[in-house]
């Protein structure tokens, strides 16, 4: 067992052997001992984007989750290498949609609106669907540019299916103004849509999938605020549901919340729903200001949270004795075709 202090020296020693032939991308929900040796921080959109612009490095060790890691992946030159530290490191919410559901599904709704219908995929979803998606003319989207990316579908086709992320699609749905008895459901476990109306109505087709995280952020949690906080303003991560994100005074990206509360003059009260790595990073960096978590009983991502320094350390040293580990690549046939998703949504951004 090595002592923090001996994990962190083994870190810094290796980033600076690597310089800049070593890329460290940190998720905002990534612990405190990771991202304090995050060469960037952000949100999916922009650490999308910087791998893509690190030419540089060689070798991308991507602290954050898998499909994050297969993102880096795809944007980057073939010999540039993107790690990640605990292969373990997934996100439940991408895992909600896989091939063989897709291919299902996408079948059955082509058939049943006469092929009117575009793909849209969160970020947060594996590199195959991403594909899928590319293939068939769609983007991707993250929680930054979800309205524009929607817009944008909405001149190509009648119709858009949104994986896997129910909440966000809703949510961004809504705000362009589809009314909600627009929007249907399709449950991939069921293999049917869930629509009560009459089916020209139907503008957008929500895939059945959630983030395990932010659905601990409820209705209750907001009441309670309101209640014990009159003056509290509440922001939340649209992958919070419509009812949450609808009770809220905000909603955005994780991105989005940081510079709402930096803007905030001091005294500034807040109930923040999303993840808790970064509630507590914006509780320290804000002793001006009251600022809570939504739900008091915080909610951390499991997944975000393998890797930890332990990871990293084991993760940078393989690299230094030039047996790395934890290789993320993914297949020619499949990145080709994500690359067309991604770069659809990246040359609007
Ligand atoms: P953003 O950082 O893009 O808001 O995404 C949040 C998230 O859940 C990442 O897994
Ligand atoms: Fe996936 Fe939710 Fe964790 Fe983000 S917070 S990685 S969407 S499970």
């Amino acid at each position: 067992e090595m002592s923090p202090e001996e994990l962190e020296k083994i870190v810094f020693t290796v980033k600076k052997e690597f310089g800049s032939r070593l890329f460290l991308p940190g998720h905002h929900y990534q612990k405190d001992e990771v991202i304090q040796f995050a060469d960037a921080r952000g949100d999916s959109l922009k650490l999308a984007q910087l791998s893509a612009s690190q030419h540089e490095a060689e070798a991308i060790v991507f602290c954050g989750v898998h499909f994050m890691a297969e993102t880096a992946d795809i944007l980057t030159r073939n010999d540039q290498h993107v790690y990640l530290p605990d292969m373990r490191a997934g996100c439940s919410m991408a895992d909600m949609a896989n091939m063989t559901q897709t291919e299902k599904a996408w079948e059955k709704l082509m058939a049943t609106f006469d092929e009117t219908i575009l793909p849209l995929t969160y970020v947060n979803s594996t590199a195959a669907i991403k594909a899928f998606v590319g293939k068939h003319g769609g983007a991707t989207v993250t929680s930054s540019n979800a309205a524009d990316m929607l817009q944008w579908a909405f001149s190509q086709k009648e119709r858009i299916l949104f994986l896997p992320d129910q909440h966000l699609g809703r949510n961004t749905a809504y705000d362009l103004g589809i009314p909600l008895d627009h929007m249907a459901v399709w449950d991939p476990i069921m293999e049917k849509l869930l629509y009560d109306g009459p089916l020209e109505n139907v503008k957008v087709i929500l895939w059945k999938g959630h983030c395990s995280v932010h659905e601990n952020f409820t209705v209750g949690n907001v009441e309670q605020v309101r209640k014990e906080h009159p003056t509290m303003q509440i922001i939340v991560h649209p992958e919070c549901s419509r009812e949450v994100v609808e009770l809220s005074d905000l909603s955005g990206s994780t991105n989005a919340i940081i510079q709402a509360i930096k803007q905030a003059p001091p005294g500034s009260k807040w109930a923040i729903g999303t993840e808790m790595n970064l509630v507590n990073r914006i509780i320290q960096e804000h002793p001006d200001q009251h600022i809570i978590s939504l739900n008091p009983r915080m909610c951390p991502c499991l997944t975000m949270n393998r890797i930890d320094l332990p990871h990293l350390a084991w993760s940078l040293e393989s690299l230094a004795e030039g047996d790395p580990q934890n290789l993320i690549r993914v297949e020619d046939s499949i990145a080709i075709d994500a690359k067309k998703a991604l770069d659809r949504m990246l040359s609007r951004a």
